[in-house]
């Protein structure tokens, strides 16, 4: 029987804390104005001083488990895509499953900045179609309010803190493909454009690199916005003539939500209707890895995306990483 990857459940978690971009005002020199005009954000979510990727991510995969309507013993494997796990090891992905009472699975991170679900749902298919498990569980979690550079007021507004989690499973018996096509690349060439480049064993932490601010996200924003809608609609097309599909086949296409404009200018080069882009990042800002899906759980909760639609997701992160997934939604 040809072995048949397949969405069968979504959660996800912000934290209840919501941080407005006139909060931002009185932390450093912005503008409600200048924010909502450059990247279409609003306001954002940033968690507790006490909070850590897993603490995110454990509310985000139980509701994709309760979703799937799977017991936490059928996962044989959990991927936790994230740039800012609890910590360098071991992995978030070990202490999720742990708390999920997930008991025969492996686990691991991945490390593909925002392009990480995309990435997580590229490995979870091959392995699923590799014979090597039946059910996975990847849950993208980022808490970018860890790593701000409160004194680079163009890179510090426009992150926040969220976790997303789908069940991937084998389902040979389900009348459509689970996933019509996948696209990943990187280009490390250019992976000093975006990167938090303190804590790892180039640049140990040390208290000259802490004074720098070394440890927190640094991006050259202009770099990354020409890249990046050049490289979300290549990977779209690529994703596309993979399937042999063209634009109109899909009914919702969702981008990583970094940018309204990024989004926009990849709207328009694929000549996609405005009415088929699911877009909520002016709630959330860019929640890195997990912002795909947490749009695709959102939207699915809401009934604007149904069983059977056939769905888009494009994304872009630090790396440079990108990719596309289209895949078809179970009844
Ligand atoms: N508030 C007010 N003014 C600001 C702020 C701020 N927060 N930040 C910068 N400015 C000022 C600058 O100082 C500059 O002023 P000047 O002209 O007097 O020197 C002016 O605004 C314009 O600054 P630019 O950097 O040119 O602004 P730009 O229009 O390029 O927008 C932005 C900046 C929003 C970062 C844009 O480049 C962008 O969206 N880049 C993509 C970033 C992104 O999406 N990254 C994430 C993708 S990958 C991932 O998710 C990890």
């Amino acid at each position: 029987m040809v072995r048949n990857p397949v969405i069968v459940g979504t959660g996800s978690y912000v934290p209840e804390n919501v941080v407005t971009n006139c909060d931002l005002e009185e932390r450093v020199d912005t503008s409600d104005e200048w924010i909502r005009t450059r990247s279409g954000i609003c306001e954002r979510r940033f968690c507790s001083d006490d909070k850590s990727a897993s603490d995110l991510a454990v509310p985000a995969g139980r509701a994709a488990l309760e979703d799937a309507g799977i017991s936490p013993d059928a996962i044989d494997l959990v991927i936790v895509p994230t740039a800012t796990p609890d910590m360098a090891f071991p992995s978030t992905a070990c202490a999720l499953q742990d708390r999920l009472g997930i008991s025969s699975a492996a686990a691991f991170d991945i490390s593909a900045a925002c392009s990480g679900f995309i990435y997580g749902l590229s490995l979870a298919h091959s392995q699923i179609k590799a014979g090597v498990v039946e059910n996975v569980l990847v849950v993208a979690s980022e808490l970018y309010s860890r790593v701000l550079n409160w004194e680079d007021r163009t890179t510090c507004v426009l992150f926040g803190d969220g976790a997303a989690g789908v069940v991937v499973s084998n389902q040979p018996d389900s009348p459509t493909n689970g996933f019509d096509s996948l696209y990943i690349k990187a280009d490390g060439e250019n992976r000093n454009i975006l990167t938090l480049p303190a804590g790892g064993s180039a640049v140990p932490l040390t208290p000259e690199s802490v004074e720098k601010n070394e440890h927190m996200l640094a991006m050259d924003g202009r770099a990354v916005y020409r890249i990046a809608v050049r490289k979300m609609k290549s990977s779209a097309l690529r994703a596309l003539n993979r399937a042999d599909m063209g634009p109109d086949e899909i009914d919702w296409v969702i981008c990583h939500q970094a940018n309204t404009r990024i989004i926009e200018s990849v709207r328009k080069r694929l000549d996609m209707p405005k009415e088929k882009m699911i877009i909520n990042l002016d709630k959330y800002g860019n929640t890195s890895a997990a912002s795909i899906g947490i749009a695709l759980d959102e939207a699915r909760r809401e009934g604007k995306i149904r069983a059977g639609d056939k769905v888009m997701m494009v994304a872009f992160g630090g790396g440079l990483t990108w990719g596309a997934a289209i895949v078809n939604l179970p009844g």
